[in-house]
């Protein structure tokens, strides 16, 4: 986890089939471990700019550079270093992978094609499940987990590639209140290794102390940057986001 930078000039990223961007003149700079927030209102294009920093949606204009490499040329080598917890994620009830598999998978685009996860591999997925506290799932099947469970499994995933950059899509939505604090200091603790982590969230209660950057989009751009104490994060966040009601 050597922290990545994320450099986006005046990007555009809009869905295929749509001649409309969602993002629109994007523009701003992470450094290496920055710990940072994205707010906004729903349909604000969070998830599309997470989507976008790791090369998974077609930038139309502008560039996105992350950990040095052009995200549009070098999308596969940027996805080998970053991770994406996802926001809206359905396991088959019957899916035959266990949360052991789901958690190895983490290390799958690192091994490179048809090699065999290794005595690394095998230490990291330790690691990262008891990280999580959730070795006692080790052999369970995922789809059989609760919601909770599963967004666990997941952040166990994302951390056993000991990515340099994290994005995170509302990691705390099927979480209790308790996980939540849980789930807070271990991202703490990631950033604190130097990892980049880049968090999109509608909550704010189990924030870290430490400082955040908090980015909120507006209608597909980004309106407002500043840093500021974990604390304090819900009130900026509310003060700068658009009502899409009004
Ligand atoms: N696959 C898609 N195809 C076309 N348009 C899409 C697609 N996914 C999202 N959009 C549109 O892009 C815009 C931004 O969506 P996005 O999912 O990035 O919002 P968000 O800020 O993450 O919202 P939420 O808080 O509800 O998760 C919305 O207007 C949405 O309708
Ligand atoms: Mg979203």
């Amino acid at each position: 986890m050597a922290g990545g930078s994320i450099n986006l000039a005046r990007v555009y990223t809009a869905y295929e089939g749509s001649d409309l961007p969602v993002l629109r003149d994007v523009s701003t700079s992470v450094e290496p471990g920055e710990f940072v927030v994205v707010g906004g209102p729903n349909g604000a294009g969070k998830t599309t700019l997470l989507e976008s920093i790791n090369g998974m949606l077609p930038i139309t204009h502008g560039t996105a550079t992350v950990c040095g490499l052009d995200v549009l040329s070098h999308g596969y080598a940027v996805r080998r270093r970053v991770g994406y917890v996802i926001q809206n994620f359905a396991f088959d009830p019957l899916a035959p992978f266990t949360v052991g598999h789901v958690v190895m998978m983490g290390r799958y685009g690192l091994l490179g094609y048809g090699r065999q996860p290794g005595e690394e591999d095998r230490r990291a997925a330790e690691e990262a499940l008891h990280l999580l506290g959730i070795e006692d799932l080790e052999e369970r099947s995922i789809g059989k987990l609760s919601g909770g469970q599963q967004q666990k499994v997941l952040i166990a995933q994302n951390l056993a590639k000991k990515p340099d950059i994290l994005l995170l899509d509302e990691p705390f939505s099927n979480l209790d209140l308790c996980t939540r604090d849980f789930i807070s200091e271990i991202l703490t603790g990631t950033a604190d290794a130097g990892c980049t982590i880049v968090m999109v969230s509608h909550a704010f209660d189990a924030l870290p102390a430490r400082e955040i950057r908090v980015l909120v989009m507006n209608d597909g751009r980004l309106t407002f940057d500043t840093r500021c104490p974990g604390e304090e994060v819900e009130e900026r966040v509310r003060t700068h986001s658009g009502d899409p009601h009004a």
